[in-house]
């Protein structure tokens, strides 16, 4: 794992494709360059069982004259050509003990080039992980999760698929076809022509065919992405499903959409068989045309018939690589889409962890200042303008405003979720601009309840104490607990703070993941607390107990909270009233009464009955 600075560098200019393949190759390249050794060696020992045979027809069994300096040397070192004649079992073990070789190099290679895809795959996964938790949330906010799942999978297949097998079996198949052809044109140059003229052929018209339907292929994978988007959809919002009486409905579009996506593929599959047919009828053509022009060559005594039959055997190991070679050059193309789609993640700027000007916030709540605070999430509309407060070392600072109205935002930029612009005023903490700071240092001094808190999987007791590494301390998580008013939830639970939560666990309610959130910031005891409308889902009363304990248990923090019940707030130092992104009003709870202005408003609807 790199350290963020070296990391840092890397992204201050974007990596090209080949950089991003060499960084991703890193580590696992030895394994592919042993790959390629073995499958050297592989072509070498299945070129030499055809020799034997030719050897032992023509120079052992039959009286061809003048065999090779090399022929006669095998002849001789096997006994001599008598001695053979009466044991023919030798030159047929030697051709079972090469193949024997041959298959333990062809073990060889695979265990290495699987080794090196799996090195190389764990690496693509670890890389991208690590970069993805470190993009900002605005970077979040605009990619689809299933799109950047689907780039840290399906991608990262396609080009481990590339590197590890097709770009091996182009060095695989450029080898034994090298190999080949040698041994061919030694024994008749015009025969190899003949044979050679069809490998273009071959080659171009898989190549053309893939390329054709490449189209087909990506509109499959697209139409299965929506088959699964739809199932999808339904598994997590079975609920709304079910509520609404939908089920007909989605039934219908799930069978639609996938009675397409068969019909696509049939017709794929349709498409596929024609073109392997006719391959094969290319292929057939071609062993055809070598057999029959080799045996005139033969009866009009161009070559021995142990040539002849070693040269039919060269042809024929040589036609199911070529074959292959025409469908993987196709598919390579394939592969460059994919290493963009990567690339555009790991070319996405990161938030930086770390500045030059690093240094603790400390302990003690400092004051915090928004200074003509203007921000938008996009070009078009200003969600906050011109906002100016202060948060005095602490006290409690409330937020009322309608929904919509800015009250995240203005905290999402606070901790740095989102990054104010260089002309969007400033935020600064103790007098300090937060631009300049360490976003873990900021986040370790805020505390920050969300609006939707969400939960990992593990126990209550690992989640509520998520800020502190290690073992759970549980006397200080039922502390905490018990100032968030969950200590009486929990203790209905069998397994209490050993309940199983998230994703697979228990389904807390609103209420009570509210409440773990509000534990997990009690837990961490920041200099300043944020809760987000974090009282909203539990009934007056225990939003009630909940704030007395607070008021206790943060006694000397800054606290922000955001509520629309104005019950939630009247007690905060100051009150802040956001109408449309800009602070209508502003002051106690009696000041704003008296004021009587929106705060007024709000109050008499909300005690009205
Ligand atoms: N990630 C985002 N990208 C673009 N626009 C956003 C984003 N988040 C919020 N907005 C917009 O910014 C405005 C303010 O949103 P914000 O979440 O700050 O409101 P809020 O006051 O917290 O509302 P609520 O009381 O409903 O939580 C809204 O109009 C919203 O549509
Ligand atoms: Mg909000």
């Amino acid at each position: 794992m790199q350290t963020s600075g070296k990391r840092k560098e890397n992204k201050a200019k974007e990596m090209s494709r080949s950089q991003t393949i060499a960084f991703f190759l890193r580590g696992s390249v030895r394994f592919f360059v042993i790959g390629v050794i073995l499958s050297l060696l592989v072509a070498l020992l299945d070129m030499i069982g055809p020799k034997i045979v030719q050897y032992t027809i023509d120079y052992v069994l039959g009286d061809e004259a003048g065999p090779t300096a090399i022929a006669q040397a095998a002849i001789t070192a096997a006994g001599g050509r008598e001695y053979i004649r009466t044991h023919l079992y030798i030159p047929a073990g030697i051709v079972m003990l090469i193949a024997a070789i041959s298959a333990l190099c062809r073990y060889l290679y695979r265990v290495f080039s699987s080794m090196g895809a799996e090195k190389l795959i764990r690496r693509m996964r670890d890389e991208l992980f690590a970069h993805i938790l470190r993009l900002p949330v605005s970077w979040h906010a605009q990619n689809h999760t299933g799109d950047i799942i689907q780039r840290c999978t399906s991608d990262v297949e396609t080009v481990r698929n590339f590197l590890s097998e097709q770009m091996m079996t182009l060095f695989r198949v450029g080898i034994l076809v090298g190999f080949g052809l040698f041994f061919m044109i030694s024994i008749s140059p015009a025969l190899t022509a003949m044979s050679a003229v069809f490998v273009p052929i071959i080659i171009g018209y898989s190549v053309f065919f893939h390329n054709r339907i490449a189209a087909s292929f990506l509109k499959a994978d697209e139409e299965e992405g929506k088959l699964s988007s739809i199932a999808q959809e339904n598994l997590t919002g079975v609920r709304v499903v079910r509520a609404f009486g939908r089920e007909q409905y989605e039934r219908e579009r799930f069978e639609t959409q996938n009675r397409g996506y068969t019909r696509m593929w049939i017709r794929l599959m349709a498409w596929l068989s024609a073109f392997w047919c006719s391959n094969d009828l290319i292929s057939g053509s071609q062993i055809m045309l070598v057999i029959a022009m080799g045996a005139v060559f033969c009866v009009h005594g161009r070559i021995t018939v142990g040539q002849y039959i070693a040269f039919v055997s060269y042809n024929g190991m040589l036609l199911w690589p070529v074959r292959e070679l025409g469908r993987v050059i196709s598919d390579m193309s394939k592969a460059g889409i994919s290493i963009d789609r990567i690339r555009y993640i790991m070319n996405s700027e990161p938030e930086s962890l770390r500045t030059d000007t690093d240094e603790s916030l400390g302990t003690e709540p400092l004051d915090i200042v928004f200074d003509h605070v203007s921000f938008s999430y996009d070009e078009s509309t200003e969600v906050l303008h011109d906002v100016s407060l202060t948060i005095p070392a602490g006290t409690t600072l409330g937020i009322l405003g309608a929904t919509g109205s800015g009250k995240s935002t203005l905290i999402h930029l606070l901790d740095r979720l989102y990054d104010l612009p260089d002309d969007g005023g400033t935020i600064t903490i103790g007098g300090r601009d937060i631009r300049s700071m360490d976003r873990h240092a900021l986040r370790k001094y805020i505390g920050l309840v969300l609006q939707e808190p969400f939960l990992l999987s593990g126990t209550l007791a690992e989640n509520i104490s998520i800020t502190k590494p290690g073992e759970p301390d549980m006397d200080a998580v039922r502390a905490a607990a018990r100032v968030a008013a969950l200590d009486e939830t929990v203790s209905r639970f069998t397994d209490g703070y050993e309940t199983y939560v998230g994703e697979r666990g228990v389904t807390l309610s609103g209420g009570q993941k509210q409440r773990t959130a509000i534990a997990q910031i009690v837990m961490a005891d920041t200099p300043v607390m944020i809760f987000d409308d974090s009282l909203s889902a539990v009934d007056t009363q225990t939003d009630a107990r909940i704030r007395h304990n607070l008021r206790e248990r943060t006694a000397g923090s800054s606290v922000i909270l955001i509520s629309h019940r104005i019950t939630t707030l009247m007690q905060a130092d100051n009150i802040v009233v956001l109408d449309h992104g800009r602070i209508a009003e502003q002051g106690s709870h009696d000041e704003l009464l008296a004021h009587g202005g929106l705060y007024r408003q709000i109050y008499d609807i909300q005690t009205s009955y």
